[in-house]
């Protein structure tokens, strides 16, 4: 009998692609799903690849059809499913083995999860795939948190499995414990903030006239110069397509409600609790929730005033840069955030090797993350992307189309939250002396918070409408 040591649990459309993955690249594969019917399909759909496959039919056969030491990756719904199936798996398993949560999960259930299967002595590692079905099928990054012993043991297939670019394999251990799950969750935030913004330069296109056809080749232009990127290229073929029904551009019969699975609110809610705003992320998490309420919005559109509004005056120049100049934000509040959850977990988190891996397979791959990886290694100042020598020359380019797109779209009744949530974030990172000191004032007024002053060391310090203590 062929000796197997990986399992996979969950052959839903990830799960599938990625088990096809696997066993392509040579490593056999013992897989389980709830529903009996769902296996037989798969192993029937798999072709000459069944082979290397094992189909078993409950979660104690596909324990028993690997041997010890066992790597099982989950492909399961985030929730309530991962700790199903790991309390199905546990009683079977032996000290040493592994769990992989290949899903989208929370990293905090992460993080629990992985101390309560230490106590078991079963390793459970958090591991990040981006790509969607077809990365999963043919080279995914993957973003990997958890015991870097227990890395090592899956590394192999791990890499083999992932995308390539430029000969290295877009995997990577990033950290402990949940590590690898925060940098897919952040990924997933800048995803959200790439995809608004494409949105809004549509809305404004759209807005002047501009057809679908049209705009698709703007888009596909876009895609030759520093967009570059797999967003831009499937926004030129997602207007380019037609409706085969009734020959209608596609994007004219779709319902404009965007749907969301949690990720992008994971971002924001973690940004918030480590005392960071990622800006351009939270006004894409809105405007999807704005986007749902379609029936409000119908409402609105017959009674709140329109006078002013008008076909918006942009050239494609000025968008594409404003794009560029936001895409450019979107990644520096994206790794500001990395960094700070790095420190306050003591992840040690490579920024640079971060970006590498995002460079292919993934959603958000775009030809600036070479850029970014290049600035991670090198050139950094201060932290901030956006103060890397060669991004700050970039911002200095990008930046006046940027304001023009939001003065523009403001004048025009045009929604640009996140182009304009962007520039907002620019404008506060470039002003030395911000206007918190106003802020700091009605605190004290009302609630003698106290304050710092520019002048002096310490705090505690009150104005004069308030009674000094002592
Ligand atoms: C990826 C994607 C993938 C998926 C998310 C986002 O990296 O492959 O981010 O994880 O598209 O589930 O989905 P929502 O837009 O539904 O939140």
């Amino acid at each position: 009998m062929t000796d197997v040591k990986l399992g996979l649990v969950g052959l839903g459309v990830m799960g599938s692609n990625l088990a096809l993955n696997i066993v392509d690249n040579g490593f056999p594969l013992a897989v389980y799903n709830r529903r009996m019917d769902v296996t037989e399909q798969f192993m029937q759909d798999a072709g000459p690849l069944a082979g290397r496959l094992h189909a078993t039919e409950s979660p104690e056969a596909l324990v028993a059809r690997l041997t010890a030491p066992r790597a099982i990756i989950m492909m399961v719904t985030a929730g309530a499913a991962v700790d199903s199936v790991i309390a199905s798996l546990l009683p079977h398993l032996d000290p040493g083995d592994i769990i992989i949560d290949a899903g989208n999960a929370d990293f905090n259930n992460t993080r629990r999860r992985e101390k309560e299967l230490a106590d078991q002595g079963v390793r459970f590692v958090g591991m990040g795939v981006s790509g969607g079905a077809e990365g999963a099928r043919n080279g995914p990054s993957i973003m990997v948190g958890g015991a870097p012993e227990a890395y090592a043991r899956i590394q192999d297939a791990i890499e083999a499995i992932a995308a390539d670019y430029e000969g290295e394999s877009c995997a990577a251990h990033l950290g402990p414990d949940g590590a690898g799950h925060f940098v897919k969750t952040v990924h997933n935030g800048i995803e959200y903030a790439d995809m608004q913004i494409i949105a809004e330069a549509y809305g404004l296109m759209r807005s002047a006239g501009k057809t679908p056809d049209g705009m698709a080749k703007v888009f596909q232009d876009w895609n030759k110069g520093a967009l570059k990127s797999y967003l831009i290229e499937i926004t030129a073929e997602v207007l380019a397509a037609k409706d085969p029904g009734t020959d209608q551009p596609m994007v004219d019969v779709i319902l404009d409600r965007a749907g969301q699975k949690g990720t992008g609110r994971w971002t924001l809610i973690e940004a918030l609790k480590l005392g960071q705003s990622a800006s351009t992320i939270e006004a894409a998490v809105g405007a999807r929730s704005w986007s749902s309420q379609k029936e409000l919005r119908v409402q609105g559109e017959t009674i709140l005033d329109k006078a002013t509004d008008h076909a918006p005056n942009l050239s494609d120049n000025d968008l594409e840069k404003a794009l560029l100049a936001a895409r450019i934000i979107a990644y520096a509040q994206g790794f500001s955030l990395l960094a700070e959850a790095s420190d306050h977990f003591a992840w040690s988190l490579d920024l640079a090797r971060t970006a590498e891996i995002w460079r292919a397979g993934c959603i958000i791959r775009a030809a600036l993350l070479d850029d970014i990886s290049d600035a991670f290694r090198g050139e950094m100042q201060g932290g901030n992307l956006m103060f890397a020598p060669s991004f700050a020359a970039r911002m200095a380019e990008t930046v006046p189309s940027l304001r023009k797109v939001v003065a523009e779209a403001a004048m025009a009744g045009q929604p640009s939250p996140a182009f304009a949530s962007a520039l907002s974030y620019f404008d506060t990172m470039h002003t030395g002396r911000g206007t918190a000191a106003l802020i700091q004032g009605q605190r004290d007024f009302f609630g003698e918070h106290g304050f710092e002053r520019v002048d002096r060391e310490g705090d505690g310090f009150h104005g004069p409408w308030v009674k000094q203590p002592g």
